[in-house]
């Protein structure tokens, strides 16, 4: 018999998180329009309305180290390990995050390391990072999660798309929320969603992947409960991986066989950003817990229900607990600001664009400049990329 632990959280958790996203942003209607569709079937139906759109000279580099910037800027005492997660990776051999590494100025005494497994790769770096902090409770892991979420034009999948990066930086005595010790596991080896090297596009049975997402988080949830987990009335907050919102809310009535208005409302502050930014693969969970913490509904000891799905599958569902004062450690306005900074792309733009390749010739290539300041892709050149920090003049 597993001993009960339901209220025990881990003496670490999240000491700071961060969200960026790509510079555009493409109106959904625009998509509807063109495709000749009922907007209503992207709104409601799978409840989206914009999704953010990297430019050329963006990619999970840039996102990833704009996320992480404002939580590392004045000081980097103690990160000795960047986790990067991502299903976008750009080299088959080098971790994304050593470039990012390099960006942000972080010390030659610090290990980076890439992960993958789909969208839930985010928590397999989040639970290794707490693991090491609480055997080396003087050092600090940067977790990043960043991901550009592509399918083929005009498939069904294509209006889920989506771009986004999250940074979370995991202590001792952290100063925003705990990780729960209990968490329950689904693994089981199915084709729902996949993209072998060679494609730049995800292949996924789209109706079959939303019947693993619910089959995986209710056996998550059935181990959660059964190694001393919560009960569902405990949590006043829920963040389901969002691949679209809509899935949260399916996710939500699987719980807990029904879904009222008032599940609605509970459930909203975790998907104002995913709604307009369309999925981010690894960080969407994040982005969520990033969006419901901003929301400014919930208080110090509340806790919160998780659930990380990555396609394939690997399924995990866990707690997390608010820490008194965590209000003044967000960065809710920053969040609004580059929300609303992104620039409207048009579909037609946005379809060129979902074309383009980063040259593969090994010839030197300076890249359109869409980025005015922050971190950006400014080329290619011998089968390198360039990046580049451009100020604010
Ligand atoms: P679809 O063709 O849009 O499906 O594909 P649909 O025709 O069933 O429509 C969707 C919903 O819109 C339905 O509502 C319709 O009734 C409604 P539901 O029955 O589901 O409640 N609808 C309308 N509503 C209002 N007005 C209208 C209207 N018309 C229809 N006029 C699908 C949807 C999700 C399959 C597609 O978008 C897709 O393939 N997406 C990509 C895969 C995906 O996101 N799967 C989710 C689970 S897997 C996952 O989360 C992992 C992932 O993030 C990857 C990773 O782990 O790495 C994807």
């Amino acid at each position: 018999m597993i001993e009960k632990m339901k209220e025990s959280c881990l003496p670490v958790g999240i000491d700071g998180i961060c969200v960026a996203t790509g510079s555009f942003v493409l109106d959904l209607h625009d998509m509807a329009q063109y495709r000749n569709e009922d907007a209503q079937k992207y709104t409601r139906g799978l409840g989206q309305y914009h999704m953010s759109v990297c430019a050329q000279d963006e990619d999970i580099v840039t996102m990833a180290a704009s996320a992480a910037y404002p939580l590392i800027k004045n000081s980097t005492e103690g990160i000795r390990t960047l986790l990067f997660a991502t299903e976008s990776s750009i080299d088959q051999s080098k971790a994304a995050g050593l470039w990012v590494h390099k960006l942000l100025n972080l010390g030659q005494d610090c290990r980076v390391v890439e992960l993958k497994q789909a969208c839930y790769s985010a928590t397999a770096a989040l639970r290794l990072a707490c693991s090491h902090v609480q055997a080396f409770p003087e050092e600090k892991v940067l977790v990043i999660a960043s991901d550009i979420a592509r399918y083929e034009l005009d498939s069904v999948a294509e209006p889920t798309e989506g771009c986004g990066a999250v940074a979370i930086l995991i202590s001792a005595n952290p100063r925003i929320i705990k990780v729960g010790s209990v968490s329950g596991i689904y693994s089981e080896d199915v084709m729902d969603f996949w993209r072998p090297n060679y494609r730049t596009c995800a292949i996924v049975d789209g109706k079959y992947s939303t019947k693993i997402y619910l089959k995986s988080l209710k056996l998550a949830f059935g181990d959660y409960l059964q190694r001393g987990g919560l009960e569902l009335d405990r949590f006043k907050g829920f963040c389901f991986h969002t691949p679209f919102a809509k899935m949260a809310l399916k996710a939500y009535q699987t719980l807990k066989g029904s879904l009222d208005s008032l599940d609605e409302k509970i459930l909203e502050p975790a998907l104002k950003y995913s709604r307009t930014l369309g999925n981010c693969y690894t960080a969407a969970l994040y982005i969520g817990l990033a969006s419901l913490l901003d929301s400014g509904s919930l208080a110090a000891h509340d806790k919160v229900a998780m659930f990380s799905y990555g396609s394939g599958c690997v399924s995990e569902f866990f707690h997390l607990e608010l820490v008194p004062g965590f209000e003044k450690w967000l960065c809710s306005r920053l969040h609004q600001e580059r929300l609303v900074q992104r620039k409207q792309l048009s579909y037609e733009q946005y379809r060129q664009w979902h074309q383009w390749q980063v040259p593969q010739d090994g010839h030197l290539h300076y890249f359109a400049k869409n980025i005015e300041s922050g971190y950006r892709l400014r080329g290619v050149e011998d089968h390198k990329r360039l990046y580049e920090h451009v100020m604010n003049s």
